[in-house]
C-alpha cells in the first residue's frame, strides 16, 4: 500500500505564515505595552489575576531547572513597612509588591562559579511582569531598595537576597507603546553577525 503524502496546498501555507505572523506581533505588541508604572489606582487586583501572574513565574526557566526562587507577596500586613524600603512616593501608591527572592545556595554555579541565580530570578520577574500587562495590570521593577531593611521586613533567612521588588496593580496613567524609538538602543547599535 502506498503511504498517504500529505502535501500542503497554497492557502494552507499562506495561512500558516498569517497566523505566525499574528503571533510574533502579539508578543511584540505585549512586550511594548510593558512599561514601569509609576502611579497606580488604589483599585484591588483580584486574586485570581494575581494568582495567574505567580503561576507564570513559577513556569519560567532556570538553569538545571534549579527554580532558586521565592516570590513573597506583600499587600496585607507588611505594606507600610515594605513601603519604608523605597522611599519614592509613586511607590506607595501600588496596592501589591511581589518580592522576589534570590537562593544562591540552590542555584547553578558554572565552572567558573558564576553564580546563574539573579539571571533565572530575572526571568521569572519578566514573566511575572509581561503576565500582568497581558491581564490589564501594571508593574515597575525596582532594585534601589534597602536590601537590608527588605531582609528584616520579609523575615528572610540567610538562604535568600532580594533581587527585585514588582510593584503591581491597575496603572493610573497611559503607557506610550512608541518610546522604544527613542528609548531604546537600535538594532544596528547592538547586534552582531559571527564576531564582534
Ligand atoms: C534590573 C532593573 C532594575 C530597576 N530598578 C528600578 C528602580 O529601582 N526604580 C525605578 O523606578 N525603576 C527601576 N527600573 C525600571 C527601569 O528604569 C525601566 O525599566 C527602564 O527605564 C525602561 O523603561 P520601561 O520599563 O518603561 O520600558 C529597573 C529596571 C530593571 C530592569
Amino acid at each position: 500500500m502506498p503511504k498517504a503524502i500529505k502535501v500542503k496546498n497554497q492557502w494552507q501555507i499562506a495561512y500558516e505564515n498569517e497566523l505566525n505572523q499574528e503571533e510574533e506581533m502579539d508578543f511584540i505588541k505585549l512586550a511594548k505595552q510593558r512599561y514601569s508604572c509609576r502611579k497606580y489606582k488604589s483599585t484591588v487586583v483580584e486574586e485570581e489575576k494575581l494568582n495567574q501572574v505567580l503561576e507564570a513565574g513559577r513556569i519560567a526557566p532556570s538553569a538545571v531547572n534549579y527554580q532558586p526562587w521565592i516570590f513573597v507577596v506583600v499587600k496585607d500586613k507588611n505594606l507600610e513597612q515594605l513601603r519604608t524600603c523605597y522611599h519614592r512616593d509613586w511607590f506607595d501608591t501600588a496596592p501589591v509588591y511581589i518580592v522576589l527572592c534570590a537562593n544562591h545556595k540552590q542555584s547553578w554555579k558554572r565552572y567558573d562559579k558564576k553564580d546563574h541565580a539573579d539571571i533565572d530570578v530575572s526571568i521569572a520577574a519578566d514573566h511575572i511582569t509581561l503576565a500582568a500587562t497581558s491581564l490589564g495590570l501594571a508593574s515597575c521593577w525596582v532594585c534601589n531598595f534597602d536590601k537590608d531593611k527588605v531582609i528584616e521586613t520579609l523575615n528572610l533567612t540567610s538562604d535568600y537576597e532580594p533581587v527585585v521588588i514588582l510593584s503591581l496593580g491597575y496603572p493610573d496613567d497611559k503607557v506610550n507603546e512608541n518610546r522604544h524609538d527613542k528609548k531604546r538602543k537600535t538594532l544596528e547599535e547592538i547586534v552582531f553577525y559571527e564576531k564582534l
